[in-house]
């Protein structure tokens, strides 16, 4: 028998609802995959390159023509140029990104700073690496957070701090406080930072992304990741990228190099040319505001008291009022009862810790965003009538 080294880690809490979405019939609003077409475009594209031959293995950092418009494009949007050559990193999808990443930088005994509630793959890819994560918790209902707290979180052995905006599953941007915030608790450390911006292009209320590389004493010590599966509605390629300075990319590519060497051919051909149409990807921010608007708007008509989210494709929604379950109680039964699948909140955080807040992915068709707000209409007057025989 082997011994776990991730002796806690269970299935996917998006694997558990989406297998209990399709046994109950829900509409599953949990997973978050967008549910749209692609570009007829991109696909004739991906066909044009593989009809023309280009099927082997691409260079191991990336096409170059990818990693030239990549450099062109953040130059342009965020004012630094990261060098195609050295600086940028072709992945399987932001996941091996920030896992080749953390597994560059986190060595046994080093502590990792995560906000809580957390996307799910940070602190194992930490766990593996001997490292040690060291939780802070988003303050709700705005999920901002403190920056006193964090400052006292830091110790001799942090070695990296993981932020992620716009943020999932909350749907919170960092603003330029939290930035200037960042930097003071960086300054005069050899602290690392790293930066899951896959959401970039879907920031709403007229507010900016605040992309890491805008601030340059941040930058120099970051590594900033991204995936094309959100920019594309493509989440099943698996094609993202990492950017950093030199000293730290020519580290991350040495492990890049022993965990898939290469990413799909084709696709980064096709990319390299799709790209270059800013529109495609500068129009996800109105496409994604009209969904979140679509659904908050149902939902406030409900009577439910929405926070609405500044970015991401997912919508909190506390359940506080209406309910003495935990979170993870209600997610349950508004499966097998209403017909309806949302993660709760819980799900997020390393002690399970039960905020009665549950998630819902709004990149879905309007007909699908209406079934969901109908069966939540549905619970809604349920939970009401049984609070008001009290
Ligand atoms: C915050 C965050 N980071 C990284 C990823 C992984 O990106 P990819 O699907 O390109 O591996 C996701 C995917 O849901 C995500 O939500």
């Amino acid at each position: 028998m082997i011994k776990s080294k991730v002796p806690n880690i269970k299935t996917s809490i998006f694997a558990v609802m989406t297998s209990m979405a399709k046994e109950y019939n829900a509409v599953n609003l949990s997973q978050g995959f967008p549910d749209f077409q692609i570009s007829n475009d991109l696909i004739s594209l991906v066909n044009k390159y593989m009809s023309e031959g280009f099927n082997q293995y691409a260079p191991m950092p990336g096409v170059p023509e990818l990693r030239n418009e990549l450099s062109k494009k953040t130059e342009k949007q965020y004012s630094r140029k990261y060098n195609p050559d050295t600086e940028i990193t072709i992945t399987a999808g932001g996941t091996q990104a920030l896992h080749s990443a953390i597994s560059t930088i986190v060595r046994e005994g080093d502590e990792v700073i995560i906000f809580e509630p957390a996307y799910d793959s940070y602190a194992p890819v930490v766990k593996l690496n001997g490292g040690r994560p060291v939780y802070i918790k988003l303050k709700q209902p705005d999920y901002l957070i403190d920056w006193e707290e964090v400052n006292k979180g830091v110790n001799s052995n942090t070695r990296l701090i993981i932020i992620n905006t716009p943020h999932n599953p909350t749907g919170k941007v960092f603003s330029e406080e939290d930035m200037i915030s960042l930097k003071k608790v960086v300054s005069g450390t050899n602290i690392l930072i790293l930066s899951d911006e896959v959401y970039e292009h879907i920031v709403f209320d007229g507010k900016n992304h605040n992309s890491i590389a805008k601030y340059p004493e941040l930058a120099d010590r970051s590594i900033l990741v991204y995936s094309f599966g959100k920019m594309y509605h493509a989440t099943g390629w698996k094609v993202g990228y990492c950017m950093a300075p030199e000293k730290i990319m020519s580290e991350i590519r040495k492990v890049h190099q022993f965990t898939v060497f290469a990413v799909n051919t084709p696709v980064q051909y096709a990319l390299a040319e799709f790209i270059k149409r800013e529109e495609e990807y500068l129009s996800l921010s109105d496409f994604y505001q009209e969904k979140r608007d679509f659904f908050n708007d149902m939902l406030t008509k409900i009577g439910f008291d929405v926070v609405p989210a500044s970015g991401t494709y997912f919508q909190a929604v506390n359940f506080n009022t209406l309910t003495d379950e935990t979170d993870f109680q209600l997610a349950e039964r508004l499966v097998k009862k209403f017909g309806i699948a949302a993660v709760p909140m819980s799900s997020f955080y390393h002690n399970d810790e039960n905020t009665k807040t549950l998630r819902f992915c709004f990149a879905k068709t309007d007909d699908i965003l209406e079934q969901a707000a109908e069966r939540l209409e549905n619970f809604y007057s349920q939970a009401k009538k049984q609070l008001n025989l009290f």
